[in-house]
């Protein structure tokens, strides 16, 4: 069994909710990479690339001078990315031969989360920075999920959904909180200059956000049924809740920290 929860979800399903993560997130995450002051020339690495859209508006921003590198455990929504100063690989950030010290800017965003030693891949990254490089790492915290209007039972079976999710992640030995213990992991790390935000929208059912996590409950159904703490009813109301435009509800929080390697 694959350790990445999504890896067994259908091409066109798994396709959509990545492009969907793209239109929620990029926003904020180009602000947060631009912060760093990404240019023309440098060399950059995109870690779980998913559906490639940060990797091609890296690519514009570094221009034919320089090079973005996209990797993932699977390429199969990169691969056909044609610019000539990207390239693709396929394969584990944790285990991949690369040159040490090569990369202006590493950036990964959802990716950690899925490892249960975040810290190899982590070290890896850091490893592949040049000395004044910097990384951007963007993880979630679904400790910060829960439901707040809503009918009231509908609402209890959104928060065992929440709870089914947190038990999933810690049965297979991963932090559902780790966005919000990057800053301090940074720290260990002896990174510098390190700046965080911490988006935690409240959002509409139907919006971005709720529609992502729809897709992704429905993606994950089985699995959070798997834990004992959700049914197949309160996966439905989960479903139905994040598409109804009168409720409200926090689906969980982003945190993205930015820091340079020493020099
Ligand atoms: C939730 S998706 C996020 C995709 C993209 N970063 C985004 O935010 O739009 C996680 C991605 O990381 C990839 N991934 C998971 N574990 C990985 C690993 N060890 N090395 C490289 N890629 C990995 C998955 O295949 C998937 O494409």
């Amino acid at each position: 069994m694959s350790e990445y929860v999504f890896s067994d979800s259908q091409n066109a399903k798994e396709l959509e909710r990545l492009q969907a993560i793209e239109q929620v997130f990029d926003p904020a995450s180009r602000k947060q990479i631009q912060t760093t002051g990404i240019t023309s020339n440098w060399r950059c690495l995109e870690v779980g690339a998913g559906a490639g859209s940060i990797t091609q508006w890296m690519a514009t921003v570094v221009g034919q001078g320089g090079k973005v590198v996209a990797i993932d455990l699977d390429t199969r929504f990169v691969a056909n990315i044609k610019l000539s100063n990207v390239e693709v690989l396929e394969g584990d950030i944790r285990h991949f031969q690369f040159e040490s010290r090569s990369f202006d800017l590493v950036h990964a965003r959802y990716v950690l989360i899925h490892l249960p030693d975040f810290q190899v891949a982590l070290s890896r990254m850091i490893d592949l920075l040049k000395p004044g490089g910097w990384l951007v790492i963007e993880e979630p915290d679904f400790s910060a999920a829960r439901a707040i209007i809503g009918e009231e039972s509908v609402c209890q079976s959104v928060n065992r959904v929440n709870q089914a999710i947190l038990q999933m992640f810690s049965n297979r030995s991963m932090d559902y909180a780790l966005g919000v213990k990057l800053p301090a992991i940074f720290q260990r790390f002896s990174l510098q200059q390190i700046s965080v935000e911490n988006y935690t929208p409240l959002s509409k059912g139907g919006s971005g956000v709720a529609t992502v996590m729809k897709m992704s409950t429905m993606q994950l159904a089985e699995k959070y049924i798997e834990t004992g703490k959700a049914t197949q009813q309160d996966i439905e109301q989960y479903c139905q809740f994040a598409k109804d435009l009168n409720t409200w509800a926090v689906y969980y929080a982003t945190v993205g920290v930015t820091a340079k390697k020493q020099t």
